[in-house]
């Protein structure tokens, strides 16, 4: 069973509530604008070394077509074009976030903006060669429901690496958390977007997460193996590396 319970903290988007995903949506529609430089601020340029592991993680699948899942501002969907992937599909339930998106999309990148749930992807067919999901699971209620639908996509061999804030085991993890959700996050994210409230439930849905090993047990029971676990530095970002295998239907 999932000890999943993200939003259930005091601000925004509350757990439990049928209009929690719309509540989330119109929350990433409303910090759009901004996120680009409450994301680069906050992380003081860390995300982008963190970006660049999940990339690497991906190995040749990037060779092929890669689905951009919980896109966002695209950060990841223009690092692909640039490493010389072919094709990329961006996909957010968030409008606002695609469209910050597009326009920082470089001249002639092979980048398509899709709107649409993690929890129900388009496809019918096993369409694309690996999959890469920062930073955006631990806002969809139903981990596994998204696993299964990124299985089903994926081509046999196909990569999925996660980047994302599970909950911390470790002592020191937990401190760094705390300090950077409690105080930094609500704080410095709030100046920026003026959303003090939306920070707030990011920074509640990273501490009401599931823990990193939970979640890679439900990515193996909906058919994936693990290639690789681990967390990031600094200790608050891990890397979740799937793989389909090949002989899958
Ligand atoms: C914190 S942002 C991360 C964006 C981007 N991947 C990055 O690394 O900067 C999380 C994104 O997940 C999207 N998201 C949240 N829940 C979703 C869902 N159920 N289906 C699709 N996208 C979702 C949000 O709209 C938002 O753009």
């Amino acid at each position: 069973m999932s000890s999943q319970k993200t939003g259930a903290g005091t601000h925004g988007p509350v757990a439990g509530d049928p209009n929690r995903e719309d509540a989330v949506r119109d929350m990433f529609d409303r910090l759009a604008p901004t996120y680009v430089r409450a994301n680069s601020v906050l992380s003081m340029g860390v995300d982008k070394l963190w970006r660049k592991r999940g990339l690497a993680a991906l190995g040749e699948c990037i060779d092929g077509p890669m689905l951009d899942l919980c896109a966002g501002t695209m950060d990841l969907s223009i690092a692909l074009w640039e490493a010389g992937c072919p094709e990329v599909v961006a996909y957010d339930f968030s409008p606002k976030m695609l469209e910050v998106g597009q326009a920082r999309l470089p001249a002639g990148a092979n980048v398509t903006a899709r709107v649409g749930d993690a929890q129900d992807l388009p496809w019918k067919e096993p369409r694309f060669a690996g999959a890469i999901a920062a930073f955006g699971l631990r806002n969809v209620p139903d981990n596994r429901k998204a696993l299964s639908e990124l299985y089903r996509v994926l081509q046999p061999g196909g990569r999925a690496v996660i980047l994302e804030f599970f909950q911390p085991i470790r002592l020191d993890a937990r401190v760094f958390h705390g300090v950077f959700n409690k105080v930094v996050l609500p704080t410095v994210g709030g100046w920026i977007s003026g959303d003090s409230q939306a920070y707030g439930y990011l920074a509640d849905s990273m501490q009401a997460y599931l823990p990193r090993t939970e979640f890679q047990d439900i990515a193996q029971e909906v058919g994936f193996d693990l290639r690789m676990g681990r967390e990031l530095l600094p200790p608050v970002a891990s890397l979740v590396c799937l793989e389909k295998p090949q002989e899958s239907l």
